[in-house]
């Protein structure tokens, strides 16, 4: 990785210490040429066979890059908006019913919330919560999903997914994993996590546009998860009427439409990352967060107890109200990190493309 070279690759380096890819990451410049010449595309030449053509060639791109980074096979990854469509089509195509219960951690975000109070309120599912580090130990005979972040967006906190892979499938129950704070992070191979699910974001560490995002699915799950919304690309052939048959493989969960302009922003995103090498960047965040956390604790900041990840969340005296305002002033300063309601804490997403000076200017401003 030459590191001058990445930082070079993102315009918003130039003028922002930017420390928020927990939320979006920072969008290189290829991304945006890709974006403007698939609306040139559109615009000037029309959305007939070729831009179809494009779309259908570049969909099939990505698919292939997300499954690299999850070290799967691309027949079993969908295409999604982001992490919480996944976890929403994975707790919504289980066929849980009244009685049976999803375990789940109790930081969780409302990506995954949200699909889990829907399960309650229409189909009378049990949701209990308990500390991330201790799920492996709580599952229960009447436990019918295992729901939880792969690192927490609160902590950073990493989940004991060995142990919590281990326990579910002595039992036969799916785990799913929310990967937003994890695919492109951390080390996402799949088949080594031991998931039944790992959903993620292709706009926070992948540093795509909003609006993409993947799906993998375990196979051996493959029958006993309903595919909602199976549309073009979901169905083996299109043409054939109602006589069809769902897509092979993960491919029937995708998502019914998403603009060629998101697709190719998103594939040219991944290329700058995977140029300079996936799994050197993600080792670069891990150690350079963990240096931020030392310098915010030997400032006298409250470092909230993380694990070997790329956030790093500390505690803001004067609760929400007091972590907003700094927030925005940090802001005024070109230096980017975000709030997280309710916990008075503001939090910083460290990348390969932050340099010391983005940390040390975080680290002064606090002062
Ligand atoms: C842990 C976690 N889950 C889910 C989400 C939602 O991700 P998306 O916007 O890709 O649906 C986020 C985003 O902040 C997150 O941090």
């Amino acid at each position: 990785m030459d590191a001058a070279q990445l930082r070079a690759a993102f315009p918003v380096l130039e003028k922002s210490a930017y420390l928020n890819a927990g939320t979006c990451g920072p969008v290189p410049a290829a991304a945006q040429r890709a974006a403007v010449e698939a609306w040139r595309l559109g615009t000037e030449e029309g959305r007939g066979g070729p831009f179809y053509e494009r779309l259908i060639g570049l969909s099939d791109q990505l698919r292939e890059r997300y499954a690299a980074v999850l070290g799967a096979d691309a027949l079993d990854v969908a295409l999604m908006s982001g992490t919480s469509d996944g976890c929403g089509r994975v707790v919504a195509g289980l066929r849980l019913g009244p009685g049976g219960e999803i375990l789940t951690a109790d930081d969780e975000h409302p990506g995954l919330q949200g699909p889990l109070i829907a399960a309650r309120l229409h189909r009378g599912v049990k949701i209990r919560a308990v500390p991330l580090a201790e799920l492996p130990g709580a599952v229960s005979d009447n436990t019918k999903l295992i729901a939880c972040s792969h690192v927490s967006w609160h902590s950073g906190a990493v989940a004991p997914v060995a142990e919590l892979s281990k326990v579910a499938r002595a039992r036969d129950v799916p785990l799913l994993l929310d990967g937003a704070q994890g695919v492109g992070a951390v080390p996402t191979d799949v088949a080594e996590l031991g998931a039944s699910f790992y959903a993620g974001s292709g706009q926070k560490w992948l540093c795509g546009p909003v609006g993409c995002g993947m799906l993998w699915v375990d196979p051996a799950w493959l029958d006993r998860l309903d595919a909602p919304t199976p549309a073009y690309r979901g169905l083996e052939t299109p043409s054939a009427g109602l006589s069809g048959a769902l897509a092979p493989g993960a491919r029937r969960y995708d998502l019914p439409s998403q603009d060629l302009a998101v697709i190719a922003a998103a594939v040219a995103a991944f290329d700058v990352l995977a140029d300079a090498g996936l799994a050197e960047l993600q080792a670069v965040a891990i150690a350079r967060a963990a240096q931020l956390a030392e310098a915010l604790r030997d400032a006298g900041h409250e470092v909230v107890p993380r694990g070997d990840s790329t956030l790093v969340s500390w505690g803001v005296d004067g609760g929400d109200d007091e972590a907003v305002g700094l927030r925005d002033r940090l802001l005024e300063q070109g230096i980017v990190v975000r709030d997280l309601p309710g916990a008075g804490r503001l939090r910083a997403s460290v990348g390969a493309w932050n340099d010391d000076d983005d940390l040390h200017r975080l680290v002064t401003a606090l002062a």
